[in-house]
């Protein structure tokens, strides 16, 4: 791995799960921890990129020779700014955070009483932020999507053709998190690469580090 194959490229990546607060002190949120995405800059950065990191995570992040650029933001809503704001630099996005879906319609900036909170909360959908980025996609930009699902294995890759297609990637990692040693939160992972022409790769139960290392051959 002393690879410097990604020298002179800039990769933006997001990493985590989003929070979609009610008021201070209750959101929607999800499991997500952000390890893989943050292995992907860690592993972009030993490869010679220049990488900029959108998380939500407080977890250790990447140092090392070129310390990347790191952003912190909470909501889907300061995800999809700062992505917006970072995106037209890079070579290569990969969105490998777990965006929430959906939000609560009202939001309070003091914290509720338990008596004032609603106990059918009104939802709304979220904006579809790579989907957004692949509308504003240059032809020599690369935007790569993650896809967290559930199910048998031909049930994860009909799903995430559906969403590279439907969000218009280049490329998506499908991951199965129905289990113990994939998915949120573990340090080991198993995905399988697709690109928009069909190809696809699946890599073996590996570290996220690994898998990171995977993504980004497949990519080159
Ligand atoms: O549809 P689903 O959430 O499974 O798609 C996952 C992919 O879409 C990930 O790359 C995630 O970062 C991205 N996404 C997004 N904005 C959303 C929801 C998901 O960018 N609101």
């Amino acid at each position: 791995q002393g690879k410097r194959d990604l020298q002179g490229k800039k990769i933006l990546v997001n990493a985590g799960g989003t929070r979609e607060f009610i008021d201070p002190v209750r959101f929607i949120g999800n499991p997500s921890t952000g390890k893989q995405g943050i292995a992907i800059a860690k592993a972009a950065i030993h490869r010679g990129a220049t990488v900029t990191l959108i998380t939500t995570s407080n977890s250790p992040l990447p140092m090392g020779e070129a310390p990347p650029s790191v952003r912190v933001v909470r909501t889907s809503a300061e995800m999809h700014q700062v992505m917006l704001e970072e995106f037209p630099f890079a070579d290569i996005t990969i969105a490998a955070a777990a965006v929430g879906d959906v939000r609560s319609k009202i939001t309070s900036d003091r914290k509720l009483p338990k008596s004032e909170l609603p106990l059918n909360l009104e939802l709304e959908y979220i904006p579809d932020i790579v989907a957004d980025l692949s509308k504003r996609k240059r032809p020599d930009q690369i935007l790569v999507g993650f896809a967290a699902q559930t199910g048998t294995e031909q049930e994860v890759m009909v799903a995430a053709k559906d969403k590279l297609i439907r969000k218009g990637l280049d490329a998506i990692a499908a991951n199965a998190v129905n289990s113990s040693q994939t998915g949120f939160g573990t340090d080991t992972n198993q995905a399988t690469f697709i690109n928009k022409d069909g190809k696809f790769l699946s890599t073996p139960l590996c570290s996220k580090l690994e898998l990171a290392h995977r993504l980004l051959d497949f990519l080159l």
